[in-house]
């Protein structure tokens, strides 16, 4: 059974990769051409000719029009037929599938499911968003080998900091330290304070800390798979308001991720800084920490999604730690009961 939710915008991809060339990228299990007309604005299609079913990726671009590289049928970029070679009439199943596209945050955002549904609004707010004072690191992408939902799981989850990434975000300081969750209309927020601690890797290369910290980690889950983290470390007995915070050493860290397929998803991520923000080579440093702290997770993540596939089973055994990653599963349930039979690729919607 499909664990897909399609009524939400998800990244199609960064804006810098959507070009006059064609993309394919598997979405959400579709084929999805994506393009950029002369005009500049994104176009996306079903990457499937409804003649004989070739990709229409493998054709050409011809000002705002598809040609499929097969037969040369020509689609424009609502989907429409333009043009059979070699004959008059345009058959009425000679159409493909548009998908509605917005661009925000230096991204493609695409809407899989009802193209009536699909408001720009919706899409998950930033904050700091290109404001002075905060250093981004956006355009970052890595291939996940694992059900998006066992991403998410691991998103809402900040306790396996302190074991899969004791290089970077992670110390034994917070082996103990429990997890708080709330739960709203359409996120679920896990987090937890360590005080007292020595600074973790990242933080001790790049902050100014002289002795013991309070870390805090606030992990942020927007429905269907949005993540959001705050994470930062003041001076232990710091009061920590929002001020104090801001003016410590601050993160936040947004991944957006994308189903590729039932097995693997598309992680794009961006990252805003309150320390440095204008020094490109701390930029760069923190692209390449974060980078090694997302890839020990795609890498356990491709095991446990190995061993799901090869046990049938998801977890034997159910810990504390597990409630917010269990809301999320049922959260994403009840919006996959509510959508009424979604529309697929098919060629003739
Ligand atoms: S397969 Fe596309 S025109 Fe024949
Ligand atoms: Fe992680």
């Amino acid at each position: 059974m499909s664990t897909f939710v399609r009524n939400a915008w998800y990244v199609a991809a960064w804006s810098h990769e959507v070009g006059r060339q064609l993309l394919a990228r598997t979405i959400l299990g579709d084929p999805v051409l994506l393009y950029r007309r002369e005009d500049g604005q994104p176009a996306a299609l079903v990457d499937r000719c409804p003649h004989k079913l070739a990709p229409l990726s493998l054709g050409e671009l011809k000002g705002d029009h598809v040609q499929c590289g097969y037969h040369g049928m020509t689609f424009d970029c609502t989907g429409s037929c333009v043009r059979v070679p070699g004959q008059q009439n345009i058959p009425p199943t000679a159409r493909v599938r548009a998908y509605p596209l917005h661009e925000r945050y230096n991204a493609v955002w695409i809407w899989m499911g009802d193209p009536a549904l699909a408001d720009p609004a919706a899409i998950v707010e930033v904050p700091r968003y290109g404001e002075p004072g905060w250093g981004l690191v956006d355009g970052q992408y890595l291939h996940f080998r694992s059900n998006y939902l066992n991403i998410t799981d691991n998103l809402v989850d900040p306790a396996h900091t302190t074991y899969v990434h004791k290089k970077t975000i992670g110390n034994a300081a917070g082996e103990d330290v429990g997890v708080t969750v709330e739960q709203g209309d359409a996120h679920v927020l896990a987090y937890r304070w360590i005080r007292n601690a020595p600074p973790v890797p990242l933080v001790a290369r790049m902050g100014n800390f002289r002795g013991v910290t309070d870390r805090w980690q606030y992990y942020y889950l927007h429905l269907p798979s949005t993540s959001y983290v705050d994470f930062g470390s003041i001076d232990a007995g710091t009061e920590p308001s929002e001020a104090n915070k801001d003016s410590g050493f601050r993160s936040f860290s947004f991944n957006f991720l994308t189903p590729e397929t039932e097995s693997t998803t598309h992680y794009f991520w961006l990252h805003l800084r309150n320390y440095h923000p204008g020094d490109p080579k701390v930029s760069a440093d923190v692209a390449s920490l974060m980078a090694l702290t997302f890839q020990e997770d795609a890498d356990l993540l491709a095991f446990v999604q190995r061993e799901q596939e090869r046990t049938g089973v998801r977890e034997y055994t159910r810990l504390a730690i597990d409630n917010a990653p269990a809301r999320i599963r049922r959260m994403v349930e009840r919006l996959q009961a509510a959508e009424a039979t979604p529309p697929g690729p098919d060629s003739r919607a």
